[in-house]
């Protein structure tokens, strides 16, 4: 029998989920006025560049505390019960922005938590509906909120990295890109037990080179997005779920974050609409190791050929 973790996206530790080695005696790194400055600094993982005017006008953080989960006319949809393998290959790739898959598989990806109030809400709604997400987490928020992490692990998600302090990563060095890796990945192993095995970059910015020193060095492949709803400059929860039903298509990556309270507010209406599209939803690591082959995946294609 396959253990569940594996299924999920980790490598099977010894270590057991229950062996409480975090909780709420943990000394915090930063304090909570720390969190929320950082927060406010996390205002994009997909622009090209961190600063600029965003660093003028900071995000707001908490919870909507006026959001009602809308009333559903039907029954609520269910993403299927789905016991996939995650072991991909390490030669199937350095990158990847989607992937060929056969079949109606996506992936959804959930960066810049935990997020205290707004990372459980959207477990609360993920798990009303039987779905499984990948969130690439930063590490200095996951040391604050460590039972946040446990959570997300133990409702079957996948916990990616995203690292340490959520620097432009592509302007750092060698040492401190392998410190942003290795504390990130510490920090999840301390909160939650599991051994994270991909990464994304924030802003998308990591050199080629740095891919491949990632890529062989910590075994991360880079997950870049296929579709990317600019949630981060809060369009409104409606604006996020039409850029979402209308992106996505069958092996999409698709960027979200967890950090903002309009985001999580889009998700009941942006997941029911891709369900009830026809689309399941896995985990990153188990997409990968769907990958195949472009004869196979033609069936999926429903565009005509390219006239060449
Ligand atoms: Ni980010």
């Amino acid at each position: 029998m396959p253990n569940p973790l594996r299924t999920l996206g980790y490598r099977v530790l010894n270590a057991s989920l229950e062996d409480g080695r975090h909780g709420e005696e943990k000394v915090s790194p930063i304090s909570r006025r720390g969190f929320m400055l950082l927060a406010a600094s996390l205002s994009s993982c997909s622009a090209a560049a961190p600063l600029g005017d965003r660093a003028t006008s900071p995000v707001k953080t908490p919870a909507n505390a006026n959001y009602r989960t809308p009333a559903l006319s039907g029954p609520l949809p269910r993403n299927p019960d789905m016991a996939f393998s995650s072991d991909f290959s390490k030669s199937s790739g350095i990158s990847f922005s989607r992937v060929l898959v056969s079949g109606n598989y996506i992936a959804m990806t959930f960066d810049d938590g935990p997020h205290p109030q707004n990372t459980p809400r959207l477990l609360d709604m993920l798990r009303a509906r039987n779905v499984k997400a990948t969130f690439f987490v930063i590490g200095r928020s996951v040391d604050l909120y460590p039972q946040v992490v446990r959570r997300t692990v133990a409702e079957g998600h996948e916990i990616g990295n995203h690292s340490h302090t959520h620097r432009l990563l592509s302007k750092l060095g060698d040492s401190e890109l392998r410190l942003e890796m290795s504390r990130c990945a510490d920090a999840v192993h301390r909160a939650a037990g599991v051994r994270i095995r991909t990464m994304r970059p924030p802003y998308g910015g990591l050199l080629q080179r740095q891919r491949e020193l990632v890529h062989s060095e910590f075994g991360y492949p880079t997950i870049l997005w296929s579709v990317d709803p600019l949630d981060w400059k809060r369009p409104g929860p409606g604006v996020v779920t039409s850029r979402i039903l209308s992106g996505t298509t069958a092996g999409a990556i698709v960027l979200a974050h967890d950090l903002h309270a309009q985001t999580v507010d889009a998700m009941p209406a942006t997941i029911d609409g891709l369900l009830r599209r026809g689309f399941k939803f896995v985990t990153v690591s188990q997409l990968l190791a769907m990958k195949t082959e472009p004869a196979a995946a033609t069936a999926q294609i429903t565009a005509p050929p390219p006239a060449y």
